[in-house]
């Protein structure tokens, strides 16, 4: 296959990022997250006392960004440390933020350009399979119960009382599926694993299976 990508979407720590992250590894391609690029808007939205709710504030604000970081392949890069980025606060923004329309087509604009600069790749995020990649080749939609969810993030990120992580989950999923743009649905191509009783490992072979059976290739 001459060009490959691969959209990985669903619900929050249904293991998106590790399974993307196995896929990459095993396919060699570019792994590409979009959920960071909202989260360092939002970040830098609270760092600036820019509030969430200033559409045009934030439109700017991403515009600089873009600004910065033009023919890079990464969005604003440095200085973000992953437990900035994953901060309560940033997870209640962030949903204020991806709302935003105007914000979501740069977003998808800065994506198409990531992807088209590496010939094979996997991106992850709520949105790829049905509106930054429709036509991407190989579409999964990954989620798990909520309860799931929650214990693996706190596993992952090794912190936080399991009431409040499971709580923002739900607030998350209530607002990434009710959200009037873009809002997280299954791609009606997308191949659905439900991971709630799977250990990823397993979950990684089936997508593993999924891409070869597809004419994808181990390098
Ligand atoms: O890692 P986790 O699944 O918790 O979240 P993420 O992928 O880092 O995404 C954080 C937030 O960004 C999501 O809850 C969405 O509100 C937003 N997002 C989005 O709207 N569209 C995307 N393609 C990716 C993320």
């Amino acid at each position: 296959m001459d060009s490959v990508v691969i959209a990985v979407d669903g619900p929050a720590a249904a293991g998106k990022t590790t399974t993307c992250l196995a896929l990459s590894e095993i396919f060699g391609l570019q792994y590409i997250e979009s959920g960071r690029t909202y989260r360092i808007l939002a970040f830098e939205a609270l760092r600036r006392g820019i509030s969430p709710e200033d559409r045009p504030s934030v439109i700017s604000l991403c515009d600089e960004l873009i600004e910065q970081s033009r023919a890079r392949s990464q969005f604003a890069v440095g200085g973000y440390a992953p437990q900035d980025l994953r901060s309560a606060p940033v997870n209640v923004t962030v949903s204020t933020v991806a709302r935003i329309a105007e914000l979501r087509v740069r977003v998808t604009e800065l994506v198409r350009t990531w992807a088209a600069a590496c010939a094979k790749c996997v991106v992850e995020g709520r949105d790829i399979g049905t509106v930054v990649f429709p036509a991407a080749s190989i579409k999964f939609y990954l989620t798990a119960t909520p309860e799931v969810r929650a214990g693996r993030r706190i596993a992952q990120e090794g912190g936080g009382a399991y009431e409040d992580v499971l709580r923002d989950v739900l607030r998350r999923d209530r607002a990434d599926m009710s959200r009037e743009v873009s809002p997280l649905v299954p791609a009606e191509d997308a191949v659905m694993i439900d991971t709630t009783e799977l250990p990823l490992a397993q979950v990684v072979d089936r997508m593993v299976s999924v891409c070869e059976s597809r004419g994808v290739t181990i390098p």
